[in-house]
């Protein structure tokens, strides 16, 4: 017994200590549960504590090797040193699980994370996640503008989010001015989904303003995070919304899909089925009074048949914007599009987008978070998975395994309810 209270209070002691928890036992768990070390200054029952060093013990979702996050991602404790100069700890408020968190977890996404040894795993591995809202727990030193209590979220993607608590430098780190009438939800899903709806309609079509309400843009993925970013920000810069959801088991399902989006600002909504019927081009037409509404931006995040009809309903010198490609089916285009209507195809990726216009991102979550103050942003539907201390890794292996599964009543989040 002794020399078990002992280990415990040296593992406190050393900078980085780690173990993976599926090695833990419950008759280590309940051991420990009884020591009381002189050196910690909280209780030890198994929960985080802070020893008297300052030293956090903390959770991260990891993984070693590309696969599918059931197989590959593992939960590693660890502990946190006391902040120095410029470094911040964090807590974890909430972090969205996005289809890009797991393709890169899959290895299928162009940006790959750094494989590192950093928090003490057994082999290089990467923290998964890569958005969230964080609060401040302590600082160091030299910490200049942030203080405890302030939230804050990563400047740039591919840092690591879905951990318990994170100590960074200050300088990759966005504080949440007047945080006040904002949640966590809100915070942790703003700058990946927003940011990218709000700069492929500000940046990749000339809206004529005079014109307000009488221009379009089209959308499919219209029930995605993104999607619903679109139909909001349409409505609030006076453009038309034509979305595309696919449809659901019954058409009673599918029609509150529709109100739903359609409550939150959007203008029109088909479903897929009706995207590709002959009809709809009647459709179209009778939306945009006999096309005297040019629809002037498409935005696609599905690919395959779908994308290929957003295009041909395109105004002449339009441009369509792809920045996913849900049914992994390529984009396909008709010649005539580009010789005869000059449409105008391109991509749009965020992270890179983010990384060259760092200053650019950080006001574009201040507008968007303006408009959620002023209730003009509505929260997106969400499943949670509630990530308490005691939470073993593959329960929230499995939610992140959902995240892809489609069909879904709401995007995966992950929302840590550890008490300090
Ligand atoms: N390029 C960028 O910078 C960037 C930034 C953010 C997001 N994205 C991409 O945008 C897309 C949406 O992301 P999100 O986070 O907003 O998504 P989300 O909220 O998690 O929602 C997923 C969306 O994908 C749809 N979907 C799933 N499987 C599909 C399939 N096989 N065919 C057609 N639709 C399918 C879902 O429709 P159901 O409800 O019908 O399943 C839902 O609308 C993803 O592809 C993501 O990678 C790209």
């Amino acid at each position: 017994m002794f020399s078990r209270c002992a280990a415990r209070s040296a593992t406190v002691a050393s900078p980085i200590q780690t173990s993976f928890l599926k090695t833990r036992t419950p008759l280590f768990s309940a051991i420990t549960r009884q020591c009381r070390s002189p050196y910690l200054n909280a209780r030890v029952d198994g929960r985080r504590y802070v020893s008297a060093y300052g030293y956090t013990q903390a959770k991260a979702l990891v993984y070693s090797r590309y696969g599918e996050p059931k197989d590959v991602v593992q939960l590693h404790k660890h502990s946190i040193s006391a902040p120095h100069g410029t470094q911040v700890n964090l807590r974890l408020l909430a972090s969205p699980l996005n289809p890009a968190d797991v393709n890169q977890i899959q290895g299928v996404y162009p940006s790959k994370p750094a494989f590192e040894t950093t928090i003490g795993t057994q082999e290089p591995s990467a923290i998964a996640g890569n958005e969230g809202a964080f609060e401040v727990i302590a600082i160091g030193s030299g910490v200049k503008g942030l203080t405890t209590g302030d939230w804050v979220v990563m400047k740039r993607t591919g840092q690591g989010t879905w951990r318990t608590h994170a100590q960074l430098d200050e300088s990759q780190l966005i504080k949440i001015e007047d945080k006040d009438g904002l949640s966590p939800l809100q915070i942790s899903t703003v700058s990946v989904n927003p940011v990218t709806a709000y700069r492929m309609i500000k940046d990749f079509c000339e809206w004529d303003w005079m014109r307000a309400g009488e221009e379009w843009l089209i959308q499919n993925g219209a029930n995605s995070g993104v999607g619903r970013a679109v139909i909001q920000l349409g409505r609030e810069w006076g453009i038309k919304t034509l979305n595309v959801v696919r449809e659901r088991k019954t058409p009673e399902e599918t029609e509150t899909l529709k109100q739903e989006l359609k409550d939150l600002g959007a203008t029109a909504v088909v479903t897929e089925a009706e995207l590709v019927s002959g009809e709809f081009r009647n459709i179209v037409k009778e939306l945009t009074r006999q096309g005297k509404e040019p629809i002037r931006l498409a935005l696609n995040c599905v690919g395959g048949k779908n994308a290929t009809a957003l295009a041909k309903v395109l105004a002449p010198g339009s441009h369509m914007v792809t920045y996913g490609a849900m049914s992994k089916q390529p984009v396909a285009l008709p010649s005539g599009l580009l010789i005869f209507k000059n449409l105008v195809f391109e991509g749009f990726w965020v992270s890179k987008w983010g990384d060259q216009n760092p200053q650019l991102k950080e006001n574009t979550i201040k507008d968007i978070l303006q408009l959620t103050r002023a209730g003009k942003f509505k929260d997106i539907p969400v499943e949670e998975a509630k990530w308490r201390w005691k939470t073993e890794g593959p329960e929230l292996a499995a939610a992140v395994q959902e995240t892809l599964s489609g069909y879904r009543s709401g995007k995966g989040l992950l929302r840590f309810e550890g008490d300090d």
